[in-house]
């Protein structure tokens, strides 16, 4: 069964095709970043417009590079939530259209469903019952996958992601737009335990996070010093902040796959990018005798082959959508 499938949620303009759910033919992005650098953070109004300008051309590509037609494909796949919702509109608009055209079925996608969805395509043997972490710019989950589309949230954060706390702090520090990967790097030349920003716990919440507090001892951190007259060693603070981050995510998630007697445990989202927190989810796994699962950072980040993976999921189960399928800003998990 072949899929073409469109991501749209964020800063990311993407198409794919994908064949019985996991093999990967194709997987275009076309990244705004160069674009929203300017403005230090995603401008959604221009993510929307640059969506338009390049979508028919990502989704041309996927199909010439798998080497199918429209005609081809079985149905169409589109993330239609959770994400800004012009960006959104912009890749259902395009799958609707497609869907109509080409008289396809349309399936409608969680992004948060795509993002763990991208573990089956990294690892074709993984199969549910799992648990896992899902880290990006919007979202910090801790979820029980039960079966293919079947979830169950045991933990969220109350405030900020991972990611957004990442690219705020990149921006406190000086080092612009996205933060993640910048932290990461220059993590490397700085001392973790060099200064102790707090791990918050949340009373009767144990799988729950809350990254603002973390952020707000950066920043205070920084005052601190700026009134002392001190320059700050930034390789240090990037090393302590993701110290700090990466440490909460990966107890949390240890904490529950224990609590819930699960062994198997999967890593996704733009954070599960990051170097630290690839390390320390591998030796806590490793630790303690669990399986544990990661894609490469090519389906960590937004990507609709990953969409393409979920959807396939959903259509098998009898997803189908019609032309109100509609953007879903603020759309759930299970
Ligand atoms: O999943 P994603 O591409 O988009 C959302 O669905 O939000 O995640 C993007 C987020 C950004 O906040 C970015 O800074 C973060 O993932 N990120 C990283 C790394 N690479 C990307 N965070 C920490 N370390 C990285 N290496
Ligand atoms: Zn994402």
């Amino acid at each position: 069964m072949k899929i073409l499938a469109i991501e749209s949620s964020c800063d990311e303009t993407a198409a794919a095709v994908v064949e019985d759910g996991r093999t990967v033919l194709s997987n275009i992005i076309a990244s705004q970043i160069e674009t929203h650098k300017l403005y230090g953070g995603v401008v959604p109004e221009i993510a929307s417009r640059k969506h338009i300008e390049v979508i028919n051309q990502v989704i041309d590509e996927a199909l010439t590079e798998s080497g199918k037609s429209l005609s081809e494909m079985d149905a169409i796949c589109v993330t239609y939530g959770p994400g800004l919702v012009g960006a959104l509109l912009v890749g259902v608009g395009a799958a609707k259209a497609l869907a109509y055209a080409a008289d396809k079925p349309l399936v409608g996608v969680n992004h948060i469903e795509g993002h763990i969805s991208a573990n089956f395509i990294a690892h074709p043997e993984l199969e549910p019952p799992f648990m896992c972490l899902v880290a990006s710019g919007g979202h910090s989950h801790i979820v029980i996958v039960k079966d293919y589309g079947e979830y169950e949230v045991l933990g969220r954060t109350r405030d900020d992601a991972a990611g957004e706390a990442f690219d705020k702090v990149a921006r406190a520090i000086g080092l612009g737009y996205p933060g993640g990967p910048k932290i990461d790097a220059l993590a490397k030349q700085g001392d973790p335990f060099a200064v102790e920003f707090p791990k918050a716990v949340i009373d009767d919440a144990p799988y729950d996070f809350s990254f603002s507090g973390v952020k707000s001892a950066v920043l205070n951190y920084l005052n601190s010093l700026s009134m002392k007259g001190e320059e700050p060693n930034s390789a240090d603070i990037a090393a302590s902040f993701q110290e700090a981050v990466t440490g909460v995510l990966t107890e949390h998630t240890m904490k529950a796959a224990e609590d819930r007697g699960i062994r198997k445990i999967a890593l996704a989202g733009g954070v599960a990018c990051n170097s630290a927190l690839r390390e320390k989810m591998t030796a806590a796994c490793e630790e303690r005798g669990f399986e544990f699962y990661m894609p490469p950072a090519i389906l960590c980040t937004d990507n609709a082959a990953m969409i393409g993976c979920a959807g396939y999921y959903e259509y098998q189960k009898g997803r189908r959508d019609g032309p109100d399928l509609n953007a879903v800003p603020a759309l759930k998990l299970g």
